[in-house]
């Protein structure tokens, strides 16, 4: 793989710099002076609509942005990617999440191994294995159903599947529940299994090493946990055999190491593969989301795998001046290295997707939060900002004072669907509009601001008046969805992965490994 560019000595670079010291920021103004501004920093990808007027950009800086990526080799960066090569290179591996998604009839050959008929080899047996239990076909040792799936698993082998099960909690079969065990600290695993039937609960340990700490001790407490409560109800006898039986009954796994599952005492043919070049935080696609695939059924989970696809597409194939992750990502270097934005504030305003900050802080942090780059020099700019968030409208009444008055500048993306899960009204008000009235009101007061002469007009006392003001031009991106469908949850992750791989390949770093962990 070809050095690293240090971005610093590009031209585009030096054109940044420049437009960064002459920039007088006035979202008003150009608002009002530019009627076509909305429509013009405005693009699709897939189902998503993102709106990125209310940033601190003009055309020029736009077209800078998309200099420092070609001039970066941001497109030869992500078609390397694509294909396979082994752009992870302090662990020597290929990076192919996207392969996770790709049709049964696309085909990619990586070192003589056709890694999409390898994908569907196992996400068939995952279906197999979801439709077997959401029939009740697959019986615990008792002979009952299984009614709640226990995923044990942590960083990506949990923050994906939980993150996933609570955006999508409408598409859950009714009588399933999925329940997710990640902490070391024992209170998780005691709390998660207090009221649980052990005849009719199944674990899935995820973990892609199959060595990490807590997910193993966590394991050995669950299956102790479910021999014990069985013995004491007296389905087991507590012979060997019997024990034997229940765990391949209760038990399954998802691993890239299927030696150490059949060590642990897993029956191998009730454990789930991957590969070395699925990064953990990249694996909610993979056999990862075993849970998912039992709670959502094959259909969602395969709907799900299509949003991340549509978005992959997007991103492979639309040139950068319209490409919404290479967009989103370049916009974030704008911040992080012109202006010094340490953070970065993602606001759903869609109430299913409270643990999606959490997620994108694995995916973001753990791929960006780096000093040195690909062939070991440090780097001489900023890198991974930290990402953080909390759903509107809680937000609001939490934290977004400092976003509007606070003296750090926090770019945020403000994420809505436009059709409600569920439509509830207040009397006549229709609840879901007024709760996107905020979402919008939001971000406009963020990009105009609220003027002395506007407080004043309120009839505000004079010495309140400071206080009060909005200084405005605090910079939004607002990412429009119909619903939140399996489909849209898949873009939305696809969208971040992007824009995260984006902004690595401009720092000239190694987005996949994780050393500091
Ligand atoms: O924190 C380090 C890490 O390796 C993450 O990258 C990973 O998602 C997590 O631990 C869990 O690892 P595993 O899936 O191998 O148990």
């Amino acid at each position: 793989m070809s050095a690293p560019v240090d971005p610093t000595t590009t031209p585009a670079w030096e054109k940044l710099t420049q437009l960064a010291s002459d920039l007088q920021p006035d979202l008003r103004g150009w608002f009002a002076a530019d009627p076509g501004r909305a429509e013009r920093f405005s693009h699709t990808a897939a189902d998503l609509y993102v709106d990125l007027s209310k940033n601190l950009i003009d055309d020029a800086v736009i077209a800078a942005l998309v200099e420092l990526g070609e001039q970066v080799g941001l497109e030869e960066r992500r078609d390397a990617m694509y294909a396979g090569e082994k752009i992870n290179v302090t662990e020597n591996r290929s990076v192919l999440h996207t392969a996770l998604r790709r049709p049964r009839t696309d085909s990619l050959v990586v070192d003589g191994t056709d890694v999409v008929a390898q994908v569907h080899e196992v996400l068939d047996k995952v279906y197999d294995f979801a439709n077997r239990v959401r029939s009740g076909e697959w019986k615990g040792v008792t002979g009952a159903q299984i009614k709640t799936v226990v995923n044990i698993g942590i960083g990506g082998s949990d923050l994906g599947p939980v993150m996933v099960y609570e955006a999508l909690k409408p598409y859950v079969q009714a009588g399933l529940e999925c329940r997710f065990v990640s902490n070391i600290d024992p209170t998780d695993v005691f709390e998660k299994t207090a009221d649980l039937n052990p005849a009719t609960t199944l674990f899935i340990v995820a973990s892609k090493t199959f060595t990490t700490l807590e997910t193993l001790t966590n394991a050995r407490m669950a299956r102790e946990w479910l021999l014990r409560k069985l013995r004491d109800a007296g389905s087991l006898d507590g012979s060997e055999r019997m024990d034997a039986d229940a765990i391949s009954k209760h038990f399954v796994a998802v691993s890239t190491a299927l030696d150490k599952v059949a060590a642990f005492g897993i029956d191998p043919a009730n454990a789930f593969g991957f590969w070395d070049w699925v990064g953990g935080r990249y694996s909610v696609d993979s056999a990862v989301g075993t849970s998912l695939a039992v709670a959502l059924g094959p259909d969602n989970f395969a709907g799900f795998l299509a949003g991340f696809n549509a978005i992959d597409r997007h991103f492979a194939e639309t040139p950068l001046e319209s490409n919404v992750p290479a967009l989103m990502g370049l916009l974030n270097v704008w911040y992080v290295n012109f202006f010094k934005a340490g953070s970065h504030a993602v606001l759903p305003y869609a109430q299913y997707l409270h643990r999606f900050a959490a997620y994108l802080q694995q995916l973001t942090m753990e791929s960006n939060g780096k000093g040195v780059r690909t062939d070991g020099s440090e780097v001489v700019t900023e890198t991974g900002e930290i990402f953080w968030g909390e759903p509107g409208t809680n937000g609001q009444h939490a934290f977004y004072q400092l976003i509007h008055q606070g003296t750090q500048l926090i770019p945020a993306d403000f994420i809505a669907v436009a059709t409600p899960a569920h439509p509830i009204k207040d009397g006549d008000a229709d609840v879901h509009e007024l709760f996107l009235a905020n979402f919008f009101a939001q971000t406009k007061a963020l990009a105009f601001g609220k003027t002395a002469d506007e407080v004043r007009a309120e009839g505000t006392a004079e010495a309140i008046v400071p206080a009060r003001v909005f200084p405005g031009n605090r910079p939004t991106t607002s990412i429009m969805a119909p619903s939140l469908t399996p489909s849209v949850v898949g873009q939305l992750i696809a969208l971040y992965e992007h824009i995260t791989f984006t902004q690595g390949v401009v720092w000239g770093i190694d987005s996949f490994d994780q050393w500091g962990v």
